[in-house]
């Protein structure tokens, strides 16, 4: 099988397409709901970009750097956190320009001070409500300076609209990380012809002169191992499972799943080990097998954030206590991800205990089928269905259209596995 394309390369190639001189191509991009709003974005600030449909490639024509018009629209970012703040760091230094970005129900509900504020340290003008906190958010495009930046938390999200900032500000940037989170913006812009250093200890400070005019590129997206993720689980657990998962990124800021799972003793190997437009990539192959429980921190959650919830499920398979701290991110993501994998998994009968920065999960009981609710979240949704089709009757999923945020074939390849 393959999974689709990765959500996190997908954006940036659209977003840096965009903003270089001439064309890119993109093989292999998302057709998900998160990158079509990146692209609709773009597409109303004057970036041309080709329909975006499941096995075809996608060609960008670039405005170039300061090439980006004043939409005459808001832009909507729906459901995607990553548009909203790399966009932020996009737009905040087109001088004189304005724009007004909006999200759904959940987006507007999450942390963008997190962005504002640094960015407010080069010099940008962001307003929103509470104090520039939530969506809707104005910005009152500024000549934009330079700055040695700290950021408050491990995101790529936070790091990458800095890096963006930094392209068109007076002098060069350096952006200080608290822990090393994944790194497609620096691989991807570097190859795009941006002035760009990794520097320091573990990848952590990166430093960006302005000044290098960006230019279109061949972009090939691995598939994604976030929602390679769910079938790694399944097929650890549903009795003689056997899957062969072909062309997964394994970027190995995003490969905490695996030490996870190793540690577990899963049955999966990684072969055909490759750099694929400088992306490691590789083929996974897992096989059913008894699970030891894990524990995980603050350490290794930048390389798996997305992973906790099918983590949280897989725990409940395992013999024995696993405990997962340091994950407090996971409250401002799509939802309060700790409150409802708690939630919904209790109500299949798991036995979990939540913390305010994690889950402590006593796993062996047979989880029985429930109504179950994603709750609008599609890592939420994806997760239930792989605890759902290891519990010992029926479910029902409601809000389960969620998953096509990052997968929207995802209920199609399950069935097919399962037939
Ligand atoms: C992403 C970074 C992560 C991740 C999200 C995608 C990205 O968020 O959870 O799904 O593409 O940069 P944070 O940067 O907020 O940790």
């Amino acid at each position: 099988m393959r999974v689709p394309g990765d959500k996190s390369i997908s954006h940036r190639a659209l977003l840096f397409g965009a903003i270089a001189e001439g064309s890119t191509t993109i093989e292999g991009l998302l057709p998900a709901e998160d990158p079509l709003s990146t692209a609709a974005c773009l597409r109303a600030m004057g970036a041309t970009i080709s329909p975006i449909r499941a096995g075809e490639i996608v060609h960008v024509e670039g405005v170039g750097l300061d090439g980006l018009q004043e939409p005459e629209e808001v832009l909507d970012c729906g459901n995607s956190g990553t548009t909203m703040r790399l966009m932020l760091g996009l737009l905040a230094g087109r001088h004189g320009r304005h724009f007004v970005l909006t999200g759904d129900k959940s987006l507007s509900r999450r942390p963008m001070n997190r962005v504002a504020q640094p960015l407010a340290m080069m010099g940008a003008a962001i307003n929103g409500r509470s104090s520039g906190n939530f969506a809707p958010l104005a910005v009152s495009g500024k000549k934009l300076r330079g700055a040695v930046i700290g950021t408050p938390v491990a995101s790529a999200q936070v790091k990458s609209a800095l890096v963006l900032a930094a392209l068109t500000a007076q002098g060069s940037t350096t952006v200080i990380e608290p822990a090393h989170s994944r790194d497609h913006t620096e691989r991807m812009l570097r190859a795009f012809g941006a002035n760009l250093e990794v520097v320091g200890e573990m990848g952590r400070h990166i430093s960006v002169q302005p000044g290098s005019t960006l230019h279109g590129q061949t972009v090939v997206v691995p598939g994604d191992i976030s929602s390679a993720a769910f079938w790694l689980v399944a097929g650890s657990l549903v009795p003689g499972a056997e899957l062969l998962i072909e062309n997964v990124g394994l970027n190995p800021t995003r490969t905490g799943i695996l030490e996870v799972m190793e540690s577990m003793e899963a049955r999966i190997e990684v072969i055909n080990q490759r750099e694929v437009a400088g992306e490691p990539v590789g083929d996974l192959r897992v096989k059913q097998g008894p699970l030891k429980p894990f524990s995980i921190n603050e350490e290794i959650m930048p390389r798996l954030v997305d992973e906790v919830p099918i983590l949280a499920v897989a725990a409940c398979f395992c013999d024995g206590e696993s405990k997962i701290t340091g994950a407090s991110e996971l409250r401002v993501k799509e939802t309060d991800r700790l409150a409802v994998m708690t939630r919904q998994l209790t109500a299949m009968g798991a036995d979990i205990d939540e913390h305010p920065d994690g889950l402590t999960i006593r796993g062996g009981r047979t989880l029985r089928g429930a109504a179950l609710d994603s709750e609008t979240d599609h890592r939420v949704a994806m997760s239930l269905a792989v605890a759902a089709l290891l519990a010992t009757g029926n479910s029902t999923l409601s809000r389960s259209e969620a998953a096509a945020v990052s997968y929207p074939t995802f209920w199609d390849e399950l069935e097919r596995l399962r037939r």
